[in-house]
C-alpha cells in the first residue's frame, strides 16, 4: 500500500544542511498498522509528511496504493491526497470552527454539497463518541475530545492510509490507551492502512503489528514488534525496550543480593534472569519449577510488560538448592520457552553453612 525507496530529505537551515532522512526505504502491506519509533529528531516527521509530500523529499520515491505521487502534478496530487487522512500531535484544529464544521471542512474544500457532507460527517461523530458535543467548539473540549475530531476529519474523505503523527503525546496515558483502541476500531471497520509516527513505546506496544526504528535519518531495524523488541540489536532498540522493561540491575538489589549471598546456606545459588518473550506459559512456571525441584527462590527484580497481549519482560531470581535440581530446573525452564541468562554461578561451601 506504501513503498518508500530511496529517501533523502536534506533541509538548508544556517548551519547548513540538515541531514533529516538519508535513504529509507519502506513497504508497508495493505490493512497494517505499523509503527516507526524514533526519539525526538530522529526525522519521524520527515518521515511521514513524505508520505503524502507535504514535505518533498529531495531524493527517493513516493507510492501510495499504488500511485507514484513524486511525479504528479498539483490537481493530481489534491486528489491522491484524498487517499491518505493525516492526525497530528496538536490536533490543528480551527478554534471558530465547530466540533461539526471542523471535521466537515475538508468535505467543504472538495465541494462536497452541504446534504452530503451532513451524510458523511455524522456517522463519524457517533464512530468518535462526538455526537452530543457537535456544536462545541475546540476550546470546549478535552485533549483526548480534540483528538478524535482530528480522526473524525481524517476519515472524512474516506482515505485508505491514515497517517499519525505523535497523535498521542500530549495526551495522558488513559486517553492514549482509548485514543489507540479507536484507531485499531477504525483500522478493523474501514480496512485502513495506519502509519503510526511515536516516540513512546506504550503507542507500539498496544497497537502495531510491525515497526520501524528510526535513528539519525535511518532505519536501524524493523520487523514484527515482538521480534524487534524481544531481540533488540541496534543501541536506539536496546534503549526503547530499556524504557518499558529495565536490563540494568540497580544498586539497592544488587546490595540485597550481596546480602543474600553472605547467609550462609548449604548447596548452590544461581543468579538467574529469566526473560518471557512471548512465551511465558500460562500456568505458573516458576512456583512449579521450585517445588519439582525443592529450590528456594528470591525475586529480585523484574517487570513483565505486554505487547499486543503477550507477555514481555524480565524476572532476576536467585534459585538456592543442590546443584544437579539448579541444573534441571533451569533445563526445564528453557524446555517451557523461557529464556534463561545465568547472571552468576555462586557457591557458599557446605562447611561453613548452618542450617537454617
Ligand atoms: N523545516 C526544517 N528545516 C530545517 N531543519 C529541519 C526542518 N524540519 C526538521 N528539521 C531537522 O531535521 C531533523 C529531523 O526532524 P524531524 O523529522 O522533525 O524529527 P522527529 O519528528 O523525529 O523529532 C532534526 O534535526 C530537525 O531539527
Ligand atoms: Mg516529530
Amino acid at each position: 500500500m506504501i513503498v518508500l525507496q530511496g529517501i533523502h530529505q536534506t533541509y538548508a537551515s544556517a548551519a547548513g544542511p540538515v541531514l533529516a532522512l538519508q535513504g529509507i526505504d519502506l513497504h508497508i502491506g495493505k490493512g497494517e498498522v505499523f509503527g516507526v519509533i524514533g526519539r525526538s529528531g530522529a526525522g519521524k516527521s520527515s518521515l511521514v509528511r513524505t508520505i503524502n509530500l507535504l514535505s518533498r523529499p529531495t531524493q527517493g520515491t513516493v507510492q501510495v496504493a499504488g500511485r507514484e505521487l513524486t511525479t504528479l502534478n498539483a490537481e493530481q496530487l489534491r486528489l491522491a491526497r484524498q487517499d491518505i487522512g493525516m492526525v497530528f500531535q496538536h490536533f490543528n484544529l480551527l478554534s471558530s470552527r465547530t466540533v461539526y464544521a471542523n471535521v466537515a471542512l475538508p468535505l467543504e474544500l472538495a465541494g462536497v454539497r452541504a446534504a452530503e457532507v451532513r451524510q458523511r460527517v455524522d456517522p463519524l461523530l457517533d464512530l468518535v463518541g462526538l455526537s452530543a458535543l457537535r456544536d462545541r467548539y475546540p476550546a470546549q473540549i478535552s485533549g483526548g475530545q480534540k483528538q478524535r475530531v482530528g480522526i473524525a476529519r481524517a476519515l472524512a474523505s474516506r482515505p485508505k492510509v491514515l497517517l499519525s503523527d505523535e497523535a498521542t503525546s500530549a495526551l495522558d496515558p488513559e486517553t492514549t490507551r482509548s485514543i489507540l483502541a479507536l484507531f485499531q476500531q477504525i483500522q478493523r471497520e474501514f480496512d485502513l492502512t495506519i502509519v503510526l509516527i511515536t516516540h513512546q513505546m506504550q503507542v507500539i506496544k498496544q497497537v502495531a503489528e510491525r515497526v520501524a526504528v528510526i535513528d539519525a535519518g535511518r532505519i536501524v531495524e524493523q520487523g514484527a514488534v515482538m521480534d524487534v523488541f524481544t531481540r533488540p540489536q541496534h543501541a536506539t532498540t536496546r534503549s526503547l525496550v530499556e524504557d518499558i522493561v529495565p536490563q540494568a540491575l540497580p544498586e539497592s538489589v544488587l546490595a540485597r543480593i550481596r546480602m543474600l549471598m553472605a547467609e550462609s546456606v548449604a548447596g548452590d545459588s544461581r543468579l538467574l534472569r529469566l526473560a518471557f518473550a512471548g512465551t511465558a506459559p500460562d500456568q505458573p512456571i516458576l512456583s512449579q519449577v521450585i517445588r519439582q525441584f525443592g529450590l528456594d527462590l528470591n525475586l529480585l527484580h523484574g517487570q513483565i510488560d505486554e505487547i499486543q497481549g503477550r507477555p514481555f519482560g524480565s524476572l532476576s531470581v536467585l534459585l538456592r538448592g543442590a546443584q544437579v535440581q539448579l541444573g534441571a530446573a533451569v533445563a526445564h525452564l528453557r524446555g517451557s520457552g523461557v529464556l534463561v541468562e545465568d547472571m552468576n554461578t555462586l557457591r557458599v561451601a557446605p562447611e561453613v553453612a548452618h542450617v537454617q
